[in-house]
Parts: C-alpha cells; sequence; structure tokens
C-alpha cells in the first residue's frame, strides 16, 4: 500500500472561460499520474480524486464511501467549497445513506422509471417545438440565453405539476446558485423550495403531489420542499449545460447522418459531461483503493471527465450519470429532452446553423466541483 502521488500544481476547480475546442488539460493530466491522486482541495483540506474506472466503480457502491457533509474535515471551508447541510440537519436523496436514503429512492424512483418517463415524449418534444418556435423571430438568437435554460426547467414544472407561472422566478433562483456572494446560495434554495411549496398549494397533479403522497403524512412539509428543490436544482443546471453542447454539436458535425440522435448525446455527454465529478464523498474508516491508501474523513471525487474522456475506454456504460445506490434519477428523463430537441432541431429546424464560427463557442465555468456551460451560442434558426 502506498501514498497517492500529490500534484500540488494541479487546479481543476478554478473558474475557467476557454473556447469549445480546448478541452481542460487538467483531466488527462490527473488520470496520467494514476488511479487516485491527491490534490490541495478548494475546502482547504486535500482531496483524492479517482480517475480509473473500475475503483470509481468500487467506490459508489462502497458504504465506507459516506455522502453526508458531517464526515467532512472540520476546517471545510463552506465558502470555496459548498456543501449541503448535513443530512441530520437536511435529509435528502443527495446526503443520505444506507437504508434511510433507499427508502426515499423508493418513493421516488416509480415516478421517474422508464415507463413513466417514456409516457412523457409527446410532451416534451411539444415544449421543446414551442419554446423553440417561440425564440425563432428570423433574426439569430442566443439559445444559451433563450432557450437552453427555459426548456429543462419548464419541462421540469411541467412533470411536477406546478404552475408554469413559477418558471421566470425559478429560473432567476437556479441562477443565483451559482453565485459567488455569500449567502446567495442560501437564499436561492429558500426561494425554490418556496416557489414549490406555493404550487404544491396551488393544487397540481404532478409528480410533487405524488411523490407527497408516496412520503405520506409522518414527512415534515419542509423535507418536503427540500426534496422538490433538488429535483428542480439538479435537474435544471445539468440539462442547460448539455443541451448547449449538445447543440452545437448537431449544428457543427460534419457526419450528423451516419450517428443516430441518441449516440451523438452519449458521444457529447462523455465529452462536456455536466457534472465533470460526483458530488463529494468523504470515508468513513481507512480505506485503500486501488492499492493507496485514504485515511478516514478524507473528501473523495469520482473524476467522470477524465474517466469518459481516456483514450482506453471501451465504450459500454459510462458514469456520466454516475453509478450504485445514487445513480442519477433524472437520467431517463434528461436524456429524453436532449433527444427531443434535436429531434424537433432536424424535423422543424432543418437548415438551423451557427451564426458564428464554431472556432468562436466559448464555454466557462464557476470553478469547484461545476461543469463548464457554452457562454452564448447564436444560432439562425431558419436560414
Ligand atoms: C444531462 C443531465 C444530467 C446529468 C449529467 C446528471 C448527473 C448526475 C450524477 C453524476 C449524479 C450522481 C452524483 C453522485 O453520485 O455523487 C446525479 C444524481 C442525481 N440527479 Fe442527475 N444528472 C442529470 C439530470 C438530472 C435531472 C433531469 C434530474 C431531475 C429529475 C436529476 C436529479 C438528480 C438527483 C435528485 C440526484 C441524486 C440521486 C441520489 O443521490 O440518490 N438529474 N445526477
Amino acid at each position: 500500500m502506498s501514498d497517492a502521488p500529490h500534484l500540488s500544481t494541479l487546479n481543476p476547480f478554478k473558474a475557467r472561460t476557454s473556447r469549445l475546442d480546448q478541452p481542460d488539460p487538467t483531466h488527462a493530466a490527473m488520470r496520467e499520474a494514476g488511479p487516485v491522486v491527491r490534490l490541495d482541495g478548494p475546502g482547504g483540506s486535500p482531496v483524492w480524486i479517482v480517475t480509473a474506472e473500475q475503483p470509481a466503480r468500487e467506490i459508489l457502491t462502497d458504504p465506507r464511501f459516506t455522502k453526508n457533509p458531517s464526515h467532512a474535515p472540520a476546517n471545510w471551508n463552506h465558502e470555496a467549497a459548498p456543501l449541503e447541510q448535513t443530512a441530520e440537519a437536511q435529509p435528502s436523496l443527495t446526503t443520505l445513506d444506507g437504508e434511510p436514503h433507499a427508502a426515499l429512492r423508493r418513493a421516488h424512483a416509480p415516478l421517474f422509471s422508464a415507463k413513466r418517463i417514456r409516457a412523457q415524449s409527446e410532451r416534451v418534444h411539444h415544449l421543446a417545438r414551442t419554446l423553440l418556435a417561440e425564440v425563432d423571430d428570423g433574426a439569430p438568437v442566443d439559445l444559451m440565453a433563450g432557450f437552453t435554460t427555459r426548456f429543462p426547467l419548464t419541462v421540469l414544472i411541467d412533470l411536477l405539476g406546478l404552475p408554469m407561472d413559477l418558471v421566470p422566478a425559478a429560473g432567476a433562483a437556479c441562477l443565483r446558485m451559482l453565485s459567488d456572494i455569500p449567502g446567495q446560495q442560501a437564499d436561492a434554495i429558500g426561494t425554490l423550495a418556496g416557489l414549490a411549496a406555493s404550487g404544491l398549494d396551488r393544487g397540481g397533479d404532478g409528480i410533487a403531489a405524488r411523490l407527497r403522497d408516496r412520503l405520506g403524512p409522518d414527512t415534515p412539509p419542509r423535507d418536503l420542499h427540500y426534496h422538490l428543490f433538488s429535483l428542480i436544482f439538479a435537474g435544471q443546471l445539468t440539462t442547460d449545460a448539455a443541451l448547449g453542447f449538445v447543440i452545437a454539436e448537431w449544428l457543427t458535425s460534419s457526419e450528423p447522418s451516419t450517428r443516430s440522435i441518441p449516440e451523438l448525446v452519449d458521444h457529447v455527454l462523455r465529452q462536456h459531461p455536466p457534472a465533470p465529478f460526483t458530488l463529494w464523498r468523504f470515508t468513513t474508516t481507512p480505506v485503500s483503493v486501488a492499492g493507496i491508501d485514504l485515511p478516514a474523513g478524507a473528501a473523495v471525487l469520482i473524476d467522470i471527465r477524465g474517466i469518459g474522456t481516456d483514450p482506453g475506454h471501451t465504450g459500454g456504460t459510462d458514469l456520466v450519470f454516475g453509478a450504485g445506490p445514487h445513480y442519477c434519477i433524472g437520467a431517463q428523463l434528461a436524456r429524453l429532452e436532449l433527444t427531443a430537441v434535436l429531434t424537433v432541431l432536424r424535423d422543424d429546424f432543418p437548415r438551423a446553423r451557427l451564426a458564428v464560427p464554431a472556432a468562436h463557442l466559448q464555454c466557462s465555468t464557476v470553478g469547484g466541483i461545476m461543469g463548464d456551460r457554452l457562454v452564448q451560442m447564436p444560432v439562425l434558426l431558419r436560414p
């Protein structure tokens, strides 16, 4: 057993803006240094990053790795690397482990099953068609400003059964979640949870009401509202970013007809995963991973982007949506949204093209464990 290589000069967590065709070199550098590497993390503590698929999959199903921030190192800098509240203070899918997590998953899972989501296909295509038609005024339109944020949020609010007039306020709150101004994130969480609560009060027969019924009367309203916040936030931010890259690839790919739409979506998600890292995990006890010793209380991330872009990756299921008990609950929905938008572009806007050279497209990230997003994507929908 040995220590992980310490890469003291690498920083994959910094805010960055780069050209779309210039991949972030830090993921390849970490992968080349070994299956587990140690970096100076944004939380002020070391972070162990897993860069190889096999140990990553083992960790994602290993109960010695907890998602509960109560196990974070005591000196963690929450402003530089925000963590959710502890599972004791605010139970959630993303912070609970073991049986309490499994019970909460059981309440959610049927509402997001492949069958249930397939049944929404026509509705999701309709929303994509309507929103794209709305932004098309014959002039170049920045789809990142006018469409990619609004579409996933509209789909979520619709599926949850919340009133559509919540979309603008929910969109503004999602943007505040990315702010580095102290207090903005907590404020945005409160806003989104409050919107979900007011939407539920105004009736509606969607996933929100069904989740409330499945959770039962013992679940405090505060917890229900937080679960709804989690769905809106996790589903909006990721799909917004993915849409930009997927549409850009669709409009610029020289061989779109040789790849099916689902294949193109999978390819782009591997190159530009909206979650380049998993969420934080912490060891509850000393653990050895791929021959490397990790102490108790170690902060651990899986490098989803590095693993997915490994030239040695043999294909098959990838880790874009995670794996194990915390596998993304919205994976089916996200794939439906992404394929629906490309299908509508193909059928309704067959001559759509970028209004700027592809080399001008830039992406940026606020840093931390957040993925990147195209800054702008001016498109002429009907040239
Ligand atoms: C392209 C879009 C998406 C990507 C790439 C993505 C990626 C991920 C990943 C990697 C995880 C696992 C994180 C970890 O294990 O630490 C996750 C979990 C989760 N995702 Fe997604 N996601 C996407 C869309 C969605 C959507 C549309 C929803 C909403 C319905 C959603 C809701 C969630 C939730 C609630 C979890 C936590 C599940 C749990 O911990 O049990 N995601 N997602």
